[in-house]
């Protein structure tokens, strides 16, 4: 692993302390080293290696994060946006860290699971057009569906435009207005225009798996947690 500066570690990891105030920690004799007190902000270490606290707190290394994310409706999922709420204005502060950006959208009315990282290789992976890292949904319909809607999902439907979709997986339940959709690739507004293709509308839809991770269902809309280290096993093991 390449060695760090200290200083860069500091803030890499503790996304609430800037370069200057881990200059300040340091200078006050806050921080040690596999258990001696280092002052200088240019003491390298490997960070895989290295045991660093600050004021006796062990700090775990991360090279990256991955946070799961529950949106709300209402915003959008960008980095930044001129005029809409985006979901990184969501995360709270000791989560923020510069790179990070959802991998993969919803639309701004759909709520649910979305996935923020820093890890470019991962989103490359999860978002590329060979990819089919599987995504559930909850989905709320204006008029009953039937089995025949669920045939056409699986045969692999054409939506406008000619687009051709992959075979996926739909699961009706209560009172043929509500089903799960399992998607295996993700097109531009894909669920909502392949019910419109079948005369339907969506009224609600709600991401709740991507890949092997489902949201939790103890997050609250607008809430964030970091995913555990099985999480993100469930989301490397898809190619
Ligand atoms: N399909 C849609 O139509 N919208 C979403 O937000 C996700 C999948």
């Amino acid at each position: 692993m390449p060695q760090l500066r200290l200083d860069r570690f500091l803030s890499g990891q503790l996304p609430e302390v800037s370069r200057s105030d881990a200059k300040e920690l340091l200078k006050k004799g806050l921080v040690t080293v596999d258990g001696v007190t280092v002052k200088r902000y240019d003491h390298k270490l490997d960070p895989e290696k290295a045991v660093v606290a600050v004021s006796g707190n062990v700090i775990t290394y991360r090279e990256h994060l991955y946070i799961m994310l529950n949106k709300p409706s209402g915003v959008v999922c960008a980095v930044r946006d001129r005029v809409t709420p985006t979901v990184m204005e969501l995360l709270p502060p000791k989560m923020r860290r510069q790179g990070l950006f959802p991998a993969g959208r919803l639309d701004k009315d759909s709520v649910g699971f979305v996935l923020l990282t820093d890890d470019g290789e991962l989103a490359h992976r999860m978002l590329s057009p060979n990819s089919h890292v599987p995504k559930e949904y909850f989905v709320r319909l204006e008029k009953p569906v039937t089995e025949d809607v669920a045939e056409l999902f699986r045969a692999g439907m054409t939506i406008d435009g000619g687009e051709k979709c992959l075979p996926a997986e739909l699961e009706i339940c209560e009172h043929n207005i509500e089903c799960f959709v399992t998607l295996h690739e993700g097109k531009f507004h894909q669920i909502k225009r392949m019910f419109d293709a079948t005369d339907n509308t969506v009224l609600y839809l709600r991401r709740i798996r991507i890949g092997g991770v489902i949201l939790d269902d103890s997050l609250e809309e607008g809430e964030a947690r970091l995913l555990e280290e099985n999480e993100i096993k469930g989301l490397l093991c898809y190619d």
